[in-house]
């Protein structure tokens, strides 16, 4: 078991099922710890989801948050990150969450911290929280990952979220392809590269995503034509597979990387994802403090074990 949650890659098969075993018995039913826990959420790049969804995830555990605004913080006096999470231990906080624009800043962290930290999003690293509820997507769909060809399409260079997917998918036993625009790509990652049309076709689940223009060193342009060129068009949807679903990490650039009206359409789990991530982060938090003899669980419906 994992002190920390940093990496899908990091994980263990086992770990990456019992994780989604356990966000299953929370979805069905749970109760609430009493003991009192504190939580540090602290975001130094913005998020609406995985911040919103850490704080109901943490508020249905009966965990006390401790937000944190970067404009308000003495992050603007200067403070380190390390500062700023030794100062979270010290005041009583008993995991932190955190974002950060660094692809790695943990590395430097970790020897001197001794209370969990939870990756919530590293540069262009990794984002294994929005991996394991998209991980949950796929298996409530399929329930298996057994040969389920995933496409992830879009700025794969630049995609944190492609990258826990990738490592956890392919551990799992689906099939990972990538797609991307010229420039978009990364080669060195070993999986294959498919086109936009080729990837409609194949597809089982679709994970589209978007530009990160804020991680380019080169200005990489979206012109009016990048939906046509490498998006998913309403004619493009057209070509799926009969069973195939469109996901999405969000924020969703409607009409760039996605037709706008795709977004809700019937295939589109993008909204169940969102849910989902309430669940899986849910599920990551009581294994931490189960570890530290700080959470005792009582499900109300028995456990189901998830198998790949
Ligand atoms: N998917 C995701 O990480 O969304 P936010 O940036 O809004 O948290």
């Amino acid at each position: 078991m994992q002190h920390n949650f940093l990496s899908t890659q990091l994980l263990s098969r086992e770990e990456l099922l019992g994780i989604l075993s356990k966000a299953e018995c929370y979805r069905k039913g749970y109760e609430q710890i009493t003991q009192p826990i504190f939580a540090a959420n602290l975001f130094f790049e913005p998020s609406t989801r995985t911040k919103m969804s850490f704080i109901v995830a943490q508020r249905k555990l009966g965990i006390e948050v401790l937000d944190f605004h970067t404009d308000q913080a003495s992050v603007q006096k200067g403070e380190s990150l390390y500062d700023t999470v030794k100062t979270m231990e010290a005041i009583g906080a008993d995991l932190v969450v955190i974002r950060h624009q660094d692809d790695n800043w943990y590395e430097a962290l970790l020897p001197y911290v001794s209370i969990p930290v939870i990756n919530a999003g590293a540069g262009k690293g990794e984002h294994p929280t929005q991996s394991m509820l998209d991980l949950l997507t796929i298996y409530q769909e399929f329930s298996s990952f057994q040969n389920v060809n995933v496409v992830i399409a879009g700025d794969i260079k630049h995609s944190r979220v492609a990258r826990s997917n990738m490592y956890a998918l392919d551990k799992l036993g689906a099939n990972v392809y990538l797609c991307a625009a010229p420039g978009l790509e990364d080669e060195s990652l070993g999986f294959k590269h498919v086109s936009i049309d080729e990837a409609v076709e194949i597809a089982d689940a679709l994970m589209m995503l978007r530009i990160q223009h804020e991680r380019h060193i080169n200005n990489f342009q979206s012109t009016n034509s990048y939906l046509e060129d490498y998006g998913l068009t309403k004619e493009r949807e057209q070509r799926m597979k009969d069973h195939a679903i469109i996901m999405h990490p969000a924020p969703v650039n409607r009409g760039v990387e996605i037709d706008g009206d795709l977004v809700e359409c019937g295939r589109s789990r993008i909204f169940k994802q969102m849910e989902n991530g309430v669940y899986v982060r849910m599920a990551i938090m009581a294994n931490l403090l189960k570890q530290r003899g700080m959470l005792h669980e009582t499900f109300t419906t028995k456990r189901q074990a998830i198998t790949s």
